[in-house]
């Protein structure tokens, strides 16, 4: 099949590097021409496991194209894919600006049927928002052109996000239509040999899903957050906690980890959009926004924890503070919303150095604060801890999991860890002499 593919984000390349994987014919279209220019030379805009192979491939084969030309990608197939950004507008509900311009765009070149799919995270009534645009630039031009528009909205985890792809747990497809069904069909078979893994339903139902798996998801998390911060102050530890409800089946192990917060693209901004929608719909939803404001609150905790070890805030000024770990989650280069940011930024307010490394989020970092006096980039975890005042683990990249105490040691000024994510041992450090904060550990 054809299809068109409208943002070469996360979501777009991704999705279309894996749909030219198992056949079709691929048109990748951004308005971001060095984007655009870069992967047409094999540069990727973004870092994903697998993803460079899978690219270049298709590339090669001829079945993935990249273009900034709107007629072309227009032309090009009857699927029209929508996967741009929705980034939170300011009253934090979806800014829709970018799906409506592509769905304007679309619709001022289309001269035949096509089906437009939102794959873009999109609140319950856009499909409509989306269809009354094409329908009145199409009348504009005077033109009678039928079309369907489809939610498909993405499931795709950075950092396993070719692997979700290529093996979904599920497929949603929201659409009233027989002939957009049946087209999805096709699209979609290659992903549902071993199982039919579709769900169809309803527009709004396929665009609801989305919002309740992120919205139950950061429930989760922001869930074991609270019963962290409780065992703290009650004196127990999470870690036992959490194996002891996960070994019930109808908890499960998966997701239950507490942490410094819940950061992405996508569960801050769709948690927040979700109220909004409440707040629209006249529902109070008290559940989102304690999920909402637990994080925010999470995302402070390493910071007032450095504050409390060093006798308050004003005790920060002129520290300099290692960091590991920048991106909001291991395996992905992506710092958007990411705990390490809170913590940077109220470190350099409270007059603090950062002295930070990553494994790929490095150059994100420069892209964002740029290099300088208050933020020293190290070329690895250790050059990181030179003469720092303390360490916080931010994100559980696997190469802090077992890290050399006795080099950290070594090149701390002091023993200080606070461990954003729980990969270390309390007693064992506290015993070597460590000043030791977890999260939800017993000593708060
Ligand atoms: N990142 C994720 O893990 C993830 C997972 C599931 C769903 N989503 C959702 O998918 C959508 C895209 O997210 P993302 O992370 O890929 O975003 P992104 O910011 O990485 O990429 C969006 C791309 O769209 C391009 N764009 C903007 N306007 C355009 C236009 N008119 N025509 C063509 N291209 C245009 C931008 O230049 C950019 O390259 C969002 O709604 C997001 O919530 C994201």
């Amino acid at each position: 099949m054809k299809l068109s593919i409208f943002g070469t984000g996360y979501v777009g390349l991704v999705t279309g590097a894996c749909l030219a994987e198992v056949g079709h014919h691929v048109v990748c279209i951004d308005v971001d021409q060095t984007k655009i220019d870069n992967l047409k030379q094999g540069v990727l805009p973004i870092w994903e496991p697998g993803l460079d192979a899978i690219v270049e491939r298709n590339t090669e084969e001829g079945r993935l194209h990249f273009t900034t030309d709107v007629a072309y990608a227009v032309g090009h197939a009857e699927v029209q894919i929508i996967a741009v950004g929705t980034p939170p507008g300011e009253d934090g509900s979806a800014d829709l600006q970018y799906v409506l311009a592509v769905a304007q765009s679309i619709a001022a070149h289309m001269n035949g049927y096509k089906i437009i799919v939102n794959k873009s995270t999109v609140p319950v009534g856009t499909a409509d928002a989306v269809r009354d645009r094409v329908a009145a630039t199409l009348a504009e031009r005077g033109l009678d052109v039928p079309f369907d528009v489809v939610s498909n909205p993405e499931f795709l985890k950075e950092g396993a996000a070719i692997a979700d792809c290529l093996k979904p747990d599920r497929i949603i497809v929201g659409s009233e239509s027989t002939t957009a069904r049946e087209r999805m069909a096709e699209l979609y078979k290659p992903f549902n040999r071993i199982r039919e893994r579709t769900f169809y339903m309803d527009v709004r139902s396929a665009e609801l899903t989305k919002y309740a798996a992120n919205a139950m998801l950061a429930t989760k998390i922001s869930f074991m957050n609270e019963m962290a911060n409780m065992a703290e102050l009650l004196g127990a530890d999470i870690e036992h906690v959490r194996q002891g409800i996960g070994a019930d089946p109808r908890i499960g192990y998966q997701f239950i980890y507490p942490g410094c917060g819940y950061g992405g693209s996508c569960f801050p901004k769709d948690v927040q959009a979700l109220e909004r929608t409440a707040a629209q719909i006249g529902y109070e939803a008290p559940l989102l926004k304690a999920v909402e404001s637990i994080n925010n609150r999470q995302k402070t905790l390493l910071f007032a924890k450095l504050a409390r070890h060093f006798g308050g805030e004003p005790q920060l000024r002129g520290k300099t503070i290692a960091v590991w770990g920048l991106s909001f989650k291991p395996n992905t280069d992506d710092m958007r919303a990411a705990p390490s940011r809170t913590l940077i930024e109220a470190l350099w307010q409270a007059g603090a150095i950062v002295k930070a490394f990553d494994p790929v989020a490095m150059n994100e970092a420069r892209r964002l604060y740029g290099e300088n006096a208050a933020l020293q980039l190290a070329p690895n975890k250790y050059a990181a801890l030179e003469g720092a005042d303390a360490l916080v683990v931010c994100t559980e990249w696997r190469q802090f999991h077992a890290p050399d105490f006795d080099e950290m040691q070594n090149r701390l000024a002091a023993k200080v860890i606070v461990d954003g994510r729980n990969l270390y041992e309390p007693e064992k450090l506290r015993a070597e002499g460590w000043d030791y904060y977890g999260i939800g550990r017993g000593q708060h």
